[in-house]
């Protein structure tokens, strides 16, 4: 099973932004620890700043991957473009948001990729991850 899990931007930030919303932890050094766990699975990582670059690698893997995590940062709540690209895929993508965003700002309630991905996973710190994967790799399985 291929799995890519796709950050958007300032996710690269992890561990030094916001702390008290994000926690301490670097992406790299949790997505190891993922990769420790799911050994049955090819899982690949990528983030970028850019919401062309994210469109790119969606279409990349979209039609050979069996698998999207997609946090698209705050493109979640603007991108209509990154929301027709998932549309336009074949894989099937899991919405991941690291804090609760219905407890935030009003302006993160909305989100233009959800109606597009299988489901969301939101507000269990960086374990939003894991769960988004687990629900993948079931949601796979069932198809
Ligand atoms: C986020 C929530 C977004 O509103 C915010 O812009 C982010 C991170 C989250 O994982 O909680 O960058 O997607």
């Amino acid at each position: 099973m291929k799995i890519l899990l796709i950050n958007g931007p300032n996710l690269n930030l992890l561990g030094l932004r916001e702390t008290n919303i994000y926690g301490n932890t670097s992406f790299v050094t949790y997505f190891n620890i993922l990769k420790e766990k799911y050994t049955f699975l090819e899982m690949e990582y990528f983030q970028s700043n850019v919401e062309g670059e994210l469109i790119n690698k969606i279409h990349e893997v979209g039609f050979i991957y069996d698998g999207i995590i997609i946090n698209a940062g705050a493109y979640t709540h603007t991108s209509f473009a990154i929301r027709d690209a998932i549309s336009g895929i074949k894989a099937p993508a899991v919405e991941v948001h690291i804090s609760n965003v219905l407890t935030r700002e009003s302006f993160r309630h909305d989100s233009l990729i959800g109606p597009v991905c299988i489901g969301c996973i939101m507000g269990f710190g960086l374990d939003s991850y894991r769960l988004g994967i687990e629900a993948i790799i079931e949601y796979i399985k069932s198809k």
